[in-house]
């Protein structure tokens, strides 16, 4: 995972593992890695789409500076009112 290039991750990239095997901390060190691409300084911030089925996604992306207000981020959770579904 550390030296996956972004071009090759950006295709197809599925994380499976048992419970707490650690997948959501290794989304989050690579959306930290990633995160000045969606920030709106970025020359043409990318879009991000995150399922959040846990609810943990919000405080995660603000503390990397990304807000489901942002027009390029988009969260997916029916059950958070700041989500697209
Ligand atoms: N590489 C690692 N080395 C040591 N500890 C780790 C590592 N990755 C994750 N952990 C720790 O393991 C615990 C579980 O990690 P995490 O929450 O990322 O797992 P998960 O697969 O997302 O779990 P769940 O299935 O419950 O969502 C956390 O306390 C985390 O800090
Ligand atoms: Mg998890």
């Amino acid at each position: 995972m550390r030296n996956l290039p972004v071009r090759e991750a950006v295709k197809h990239l599925a994380i499976f593992g048992t419970t707490s095997a650690g997948k959501t901390t290794l989304i989050q060190l690579y959306l930290q890695s990633l995160a000045r691409r969606f920030r709106p300084d970025w020359p043409r911030p990318e879009q991000l789409i995150i399922f959040d089925g846990k609810n943990d996604a919000v405080p995660m992306l603000s503390a990397l500076g990304l807000h489901p207000e942002d027009e390029n981020v988009f969260i997916l959770n029916p059950y958070d009112e700041r989500g697209v579904a």
